[in-house]
């Protein structure tokens, strides 16, 4: 277990690039297995996320290495279809790799993944698409045995819009026989830039970003080289921290247009913001004021990704806010750690109502998961000494190199 030590007072202030979208990264990591042809990935961040997605797919057969910045991975040498136990628990997000391996081989084996810190994470949603494509699955001694000599194009009807089970279906979909329609998809920007990737393979996928994405099934994909977007929770983890701290902070290489939901609240709470074509400054002269509402929705709506460190941010603002988190359904375990820094709040299911304090304290605490963790670096810099965080590994899965990070903005922050 490693710990970051983080010495509060400081103001950030300074200008910070946004790393690639883990979110993205990972969807697109798992599509490569559609072409058997090199893939070439720019601005793919450097993180324990995206390494262990990349020994399962060297699990399987990909040849995968570094070029500079680049990542390129090989599917051409792809030639197992079973996916590796602890490595898919270790990384819940391989369930994304049913459809592409499923497609690729007419077979996929996985590891039921497990559940984790912020809810049950169910998979009902991705087996009900892959069977609408004439997948034949089976569930057994907690694993997944998918079939599809003949993937079939179909209509998906989402009753929820997962994010990673419209990523699923549009991997299994592209070289299914047949027009495939997904209805109340997950509307997400790293959705977005799966179906560029896709397209950029030579697919045929349109209406990511709205509730209709259609895929056209064609026989065979080709390799590309393809970019990967900013990352937006990353982007709105670090213009939080310029809120809580009265500092000023420009977030650059990065997409505004993605973070519109955090602006708009940054905006209430008397942040002064500054938006470029591909960055935004964020200043806040004095102590942030609280903000009325905010629930979680999926995308356009408020992220559940960056619920937590908005809820430390409204722990330091002047008055009372209600947060309410719809997405998952145990997502507030850093208000317990919270607590143990001075803040005042009150959790009843869903539901927290936090009234903020001038000063927080340090403290010893725990990151329960990746944006829980991310939200306790963020409270630790509005303390009056040193707040010890454990299980910094947590954090690290999503942030790539969030210590330096917070030095270069003028925190102080020391991995122990
Ligand atoms: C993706 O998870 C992200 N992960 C999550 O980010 C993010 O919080 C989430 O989308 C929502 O935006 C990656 O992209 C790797 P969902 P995913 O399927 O695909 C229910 C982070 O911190 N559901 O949209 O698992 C589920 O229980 C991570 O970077 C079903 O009921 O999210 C949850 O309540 C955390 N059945 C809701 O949908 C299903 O089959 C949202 O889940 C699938 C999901």
């Amino acid at each position: 277990m490693s710990n970051f030590a983080v010495q509060g007072g400081a103001r950030l202030s300074g200008t910070v690039a946004a790393q690639g979208s883990k979110n993205a990264a990972l969807p697109i990591l798992a599509a490569t297995l559609l072409v058997n042809e090199p893939v070439r990935l720019l601005n793919c961040p450097r993180l324990r996320d995206v390494g262990n997605m990349l020994h399962i797919l060297e699990s399987l057969g990909c040849t995968v290495f570094r070029e500079g910045n680049d990542l390129v991975v090989d599917s051409g040498t792809a030639d197992r279809f079973v996916l590796p136990t602890a490595l898919s628990h270790e990384l819940r997000s391989s369930i994304f790799l049913l459809g592409s391996v499923l497609s690729r081989f007419s077979e996929a084996d996985a590891p039921y993944p497990g559940g984790c810190e912020i809810g049950n994470r169910p998979i009902d949603l991705h087996l009900y698409g892959l069977k609408r494509l004439n997948a034949e699955i089976c569930e057994r001694n907690g694993r997944i045995r998918c079939k599809g000599n003949h993937l079939c194009g179909a209509v998906v009807d989402f009753e929820y819009p997962s994010v990673g089970a419209t990523e699923n279906i549009m991997m299994a979909a592209v070289r299914a026989d047949g027009t495939t329609v997904i209805r109340n998809a997950a509307c997400e920007p790293e959705i977005v830039d799966l179906q560029g990737f896709l397209n950029a393979c030579g697919f045929r996928v349109c209406g990511a970003g709205t509730p209709t994405v259609t895929i056209e099934g064609v026989e065979q994909g080709h390799g590309t080289a393809y970019t990967v977007m900013p990352d937006r929770i990353v982007t709105g983890t670090y213009l939080i921290g310029a809120a809580m701290t009265r500092g000023d902070v420009t977030v650059e290489n990065t997409r505004p247009d993605t973070v519109d939901a955090l602006l708009s609240k940054l905006r209430d709470c008397g942040c002064e913001l500054t938006r470029y074509d591909t960055a935004v400054r964020v200043r806040a002269a004095e102590r942030v004021r609280c903000v009325a509402f905010t629930e979680t929705r999926p995308y356009p709506g408020f992220p559940t990704d960056l619920q937590p460190q908005l809820f430390a941010m409204l722990s330091v603002a002047q008055g009372t806010s209600v947060l309410v988190e719809n997405v998952f359904e145990n997502r507030f375990k850093h208000a317990q750690e919270l607590k143990k820094m001075g803040a005042q709040n009150r959790i009843l299911d869903r539901t927290a109502v936090i009234t903020g304090a001038e000063q927080l304290h340090g403290a010893t605490v725990t990151a329960h998961d990746l944006r829980g963790g991310a939200a306790l670096v963020l409270a630790g810099l509005c303390t009056d000494g040193v707040t010890v965080i454990e299980h910094a590994e947590r954090i690290e899965r999503g942030y790539e190199q969030i210590d330096r990070a917070i030095r270069a903005l003028g925190g102080t922050i020391m991995r122990t």
